[in-house]
């Protein structure tokens, strides 16, 4: 379990408390462990869940921002363990348990603890890549646990043991969320077929890429349901870490990785029945620099639609980029055997396959990324109890 994502400390110290100190501007917190938080009296009223006030959480809110007084000062108490703050302004009596904040604390410090940190990787993920049991999965919250964390951190998960038929494709997206509908349906089925309107059924192989990146937003969580793996032992997936492509990159090309980072790339389908466009950046960041997202699928960017001075180096960088994507060494190949599924995040990982000629048929969907990483948040809690998970 990775320290990064676990929001509940594993000692007693850490949430007991050595002392508080108050004045208008903040209350200060010593804890047991040697770490002392800081926070800002007006974070500390907005977050006042009182019944006078509501719950942010469940959106009854009914203190409002401008409601607040000039001053804040205030009179903050321990009392019975939870940090009893009386207001000076109003006399409104605000209390927290010491464990909501010490897991809510921003210091410098507990910040870059709770941020997520992705394991990046390559090829040789092939001898540690997750696995979990469907079945055992459909039973056990803590093994279904294990496949959302798998997502989180790798990107990636096999699931195996899964049902051979069609049906179970829906059962295991199940699991995961919700069934994203799109013009596509509910599922797309990738068969072989001798005049294909679309690559993903012609037997060739395609270059790494993640999907649909002309829908806002692309899909999230993707299920690859094999149900029939080809005879001529071909087909295989191959799968990439975008993260890892990208951190690459950002040695390799520091300027190419400012442009990748931060102009959008437009995508577009404009087929019968469809119209969908959208852009992003290929390299998509937070406020601390850290990669949300990576979108990257040469066969879908729609013209170009920048400033003059930027469509060569745009190109030029994205060049870069397709063929970093291009190398083996980034490469995670594996044939999906009848009855498997590869599940993984299609704002990070992306895939490819290699030709065949034989029969082979697997089913795509994918779950809303919202959900499946509410469904993770919820586990958490259940089962470690964490309370603060980004
Ligand atoms: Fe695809």
């Amino acid at each position: 379990m990775e320290a990064a994502h676990v929001a509940r400390r594993r000692t007693e110290s850490e949430y007991l408390i050595e002392r508080v100190g108050s004045d208008k501007d903040a209350v200060t917190i010593d804890w047991q462990d040697g770490h002392q938080s800081k926070f800002h009296t007006i974070w500390l009223r907005d977050n006042c869940s009182c019944e006078k006030c509501g719950n942010h959480s469940g959106g009854s809110r009914f203190f409002e921002l401008n409601m607040l007084p000039d001053s804040l000062a205030n009179k903050t108490t321990l009392i019975d363990g939870m940090i009893n703050i009386v207001w000076t302004a109003d006399g409104h009596t605000t209390r927290f348990d010491p464990t909501w904040l010490r897991c809510h604390c921003y210091s410098e410090s507990e910040r870059k603890e709770r941020r997520h940190t992705p394991a990046l990787w390559d090829a040789s993920i092939k001898s540690y890549l997750p696995e979990v049991d469907y079945q055992l999965a459909s039973e056990d919250p803590a093994e279904l646990l294990k496949l959302h964390d798998a997502v989180r951190r790798y990107g990636i998960c096999l699931l195996s043991n899964a049902p051979k038929e069609p049906a179970g494709t829906e059962k295991i997206a199940s699991l995961l969320g919700f069934v994203r509908e799109t013009h596509y349906g509910r599922i797309f089925e990738i068969l072989s077929t001798p005049n294909p309107t679309l690559i993903a059924n012609a037997p060739v192989a395609l270059r790494p890429h993640t999907d649909e990146n002309f829908r806002e937003p692309p899909p999230g969580i993707m299920i690859f349901h094999s149900i029939k793996a080809s005879e001529d032992g071909g087909g295989e997936s191959v799968m990439t870490d975008g993260f890892k492509l990208a951190a690459d990159f950002k040695s390799l090309y520091p300027a190419q990785y400012s442009l990748l980072s931060t102009v959008p790339i437009p995508h577009r389908r404009f087929i019968e029945g469809v119209g969908l466009r959208a852009e992003a950046p290929v390299i998509n960041l937070n406020y601390d620099g850290d990669i949300i997202e990576f979108r990257l699928n040469e066969r879908t960017i729609a013209p170009l639609d920048l400033p003059h001075d930027l469509i060569e180096p745009v190109y030029r960088a994205l060049a870069k980029m397709f063929e970093l994507s291009y190398q083996s060494k980034y490469h995670l190949h594996y044939l999906l055997k009848d009855g498997e599924a590869l599940v993984f995040d299609n704002a990070r990982v992306l895939h490819a396959r290699t030709g065949f000629n034989g029969n082979r048929h697997v089913r795509l969907t994918h779950v809303g990324a919202d959900e499946f990483y509410s469904r993770w948040r919820q586990l958490r809690h259940a089962i470690n109890g964490d309370i603060n998970l980004l």
